[in-house]
């Protein structure tokens, strides 16, 4: 199937990246948000972070117009209806995300491809609830969207191969890289990401260090480009506690029992950098370490 355009539901960190990324490899693109302010702010990022391609010579002025050109806004999810292939990446919870489904089918082409941008959840359990289970697929981008190379493709027990390859030709005019997972809880980067996250928060909620010390270990001693608490901070920690919840349910194993600080600081609302405060202080010039 010839994709051209691509409805995106949810105008957060993701689905900013997501629209950006399509938009400038020459596809039409809707954006869906349940707020406008939410809409707003998401298409303000991506004109910036346009904007910061240009300036460092990555694309020139003119596909910046024209990617901005192609991206719609709106809060009716039935407009996304004609596109040819959907991308939900709104809040990691699952009731969220079938009841987009449900919502969004009566209003669907036949031939459209629908995919969920899940950190986690069960591609065959999202398909199973829409009229398309064959062509259902998890389409998982990492962030920041327009810069990291990664996508991982999950096919559900149902999807059939034509949905598969129309989405590694999607991948491929993307400019980007695929990586196949089978469809067991957070897949394969978050399967191992998020553990070492989960327990570095441990290792802060048992006072083996504090915030920054954490960071700088793992910085310097194993050479990772971010610590794993700026890096929770910037996936926010609500993603985090949802993925940490959706292994230790899925693998019943209490080894992926989520940290009680890291739920602590949710139920806080200190989410990490998109409210201002998480690991991490980002109010003034510099982030502060809160512990
Ligand atoms: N943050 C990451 O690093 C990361 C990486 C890969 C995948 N993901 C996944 O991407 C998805 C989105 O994560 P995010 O970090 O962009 O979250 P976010 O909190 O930044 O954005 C979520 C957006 O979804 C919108 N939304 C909520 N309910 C909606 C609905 N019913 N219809 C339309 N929009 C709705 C919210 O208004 C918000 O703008 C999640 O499934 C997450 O697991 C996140």
């Amino acid at each position: 199937m010839d994709i051209k355009s691509v409805g995106v539901i949810g105008a957060g960190q993701m689905g900013n990246g997501i629209a950006h990324v399509f938009a400038v490899a020459g596809f039409d693109v809707v954006i869906n948000d349940i707020s406008q302010e939410a809409l707003d702010k998401g298409t303000g990022l991506i004109r910036r972070n346009l904007e910061r391609q240009v300036s460092r010579d990555k694309i020139s002025a003119e596909t910046m117009d024209a990617a901005m050109a192609r991206i719609k806004t709106t809060l009716k999810l039935p407009e996304l209806g004609q596109t040819d292939l959907v991308i939900e990446a709104a809040t990691e919870r699952e009731t969220v995300k079938s009841a987009i489904f449900e919502d969004l089918q009566p209003h669907l082409k036949p031939e459209t491809i629908l995919t969920s941008n899940t950190s986690s959840i069960s591609i065959t359990r999202l398909a199973s609830r829409t009229d398309r289970p064959e062509r259902f697929m998890g389409f998982h981008f990492m962030n920041p969207v327009p810069v990291m190379q990664l996508v991982e493709l999950i096919r559900g027990i149902a999807t059939d191969e034509a949905t598969y390859k129309t989405l590694l030709g999607v991948v491929e005019k993307l400019g980007k890289t695929a990586a196949s997972a089978e469809d067991f809880p957070a897949f394969i980067v978050n399967r191992i990401l998020m553990p070492m996250i989960n327990e570095a928060v441990y290792t802060l909620y048992e006072g083996v260090g504090s915030v920054k010390s954490i960071d700088e270990s793992m910085k310097l001693g194993a050479n990772h480009p971010m610590g794993p608490l700026e890096l929770a901070d910037f996936i926010g920690l609500d993603t985090c506690l949802a993925i940490m919840n959706v292994l230790h349910d899925g693998l019943a194993d209490t080894k992926y029992r989520p940290c009680p600080l890291l739920t602590k600081y949710v139920e806080a609302g200190w989410l990490g950098r998109k409210t201002q405060r998480g690991f991490y202080d980002y109010r003034g010039e510099t982030p502060v370490p809160t512990r």
